[in-house]
């Protein structure tokens, strides 16, 4: 009916996406330090991220494991794992995931540039566009985890969960 069909094309993009859980750990505190690492909830609809980290001493080699997990009765295994070299993806963005990952936040960090890294790593303001999320995934809650490895040992994680809803009722 063209009615519902105006009525959803109308709609269709009310969608919340926002952080609900924000959690780092190092593993290593003599190389990273994290000083500050926290969510603050500024509207009903958005909430941001603060992290601010050092490492202390010049990083050449860099990767990241990345997974995605679903909430269901605890956090399951959600279709991506991605691993990513992280001064390779700063000369060239080789990986779609970490590309679209890390199009959500470059803007709003100083990590944008290529190795070695060292001294203050920083994420300010950090939150989430649902324009700008491409990929169709359905509502509930996710986390990304995303372990940091320096010369192939794990130095700290950073484990972030967001909601994703299709809120068609409100609007
Ligand atoms: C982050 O998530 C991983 C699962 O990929 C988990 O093993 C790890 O303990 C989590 N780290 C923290 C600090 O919660
Ligand atoms: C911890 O960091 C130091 C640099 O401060 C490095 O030399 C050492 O290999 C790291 N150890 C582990 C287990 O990552
Ligand atoms: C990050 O933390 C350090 C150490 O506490 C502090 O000196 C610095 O001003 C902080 N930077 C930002 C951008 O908050
Ligand atoms: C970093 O920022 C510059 C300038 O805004 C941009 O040209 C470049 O593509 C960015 N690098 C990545 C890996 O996104």
């Amino acid at each position: 009916m063209r009615y519902t069909f105006i009525y959803c094309a109308l709609l269709g993009y009310a969608v919340i996406f926002k952080f609900s859980n924000f959690v780092c750990e190092s593993y290593n505190k003599s190389w990273f330090e994290f000083h500050e690492c926290r969510l603050k909830a500024v509207s009903r609809e958005r909430v941001i991220l603060n992290m601010n980290g050092t490492i202390l001493h010049p990083v050449n080699n860099a990767h990241t494991e990345g997974k995605v997990f679903k909430r269901e009765s605890g956090f399951k295994p959600w279709l991506m794992e991605s691993r990513v070299d992280a001064c390779r993806f700063m000369r060239k963005s080789y990986n779609p995931i970490a590309k679209l990952v890390f199009g959500l936040f470059k803007e709003f960090t100083n990590i944008n540039h290529t190795c070695p890294y060292v001294g203050p790593q920083v994420v300010r303001g950090f939150y989430l566009k649902p324009e700008l999320l491409l990929l169709p995934f359905p509502s509930g809650e996710y986390m990304l985890s995303l372990r940091w490895f320096f010369d192939q040992k794990l130095q700290f994680d950073t484990n972030v969960s967001f909601v994703f809803v299709e809120d068609i009722m409100k609007a």
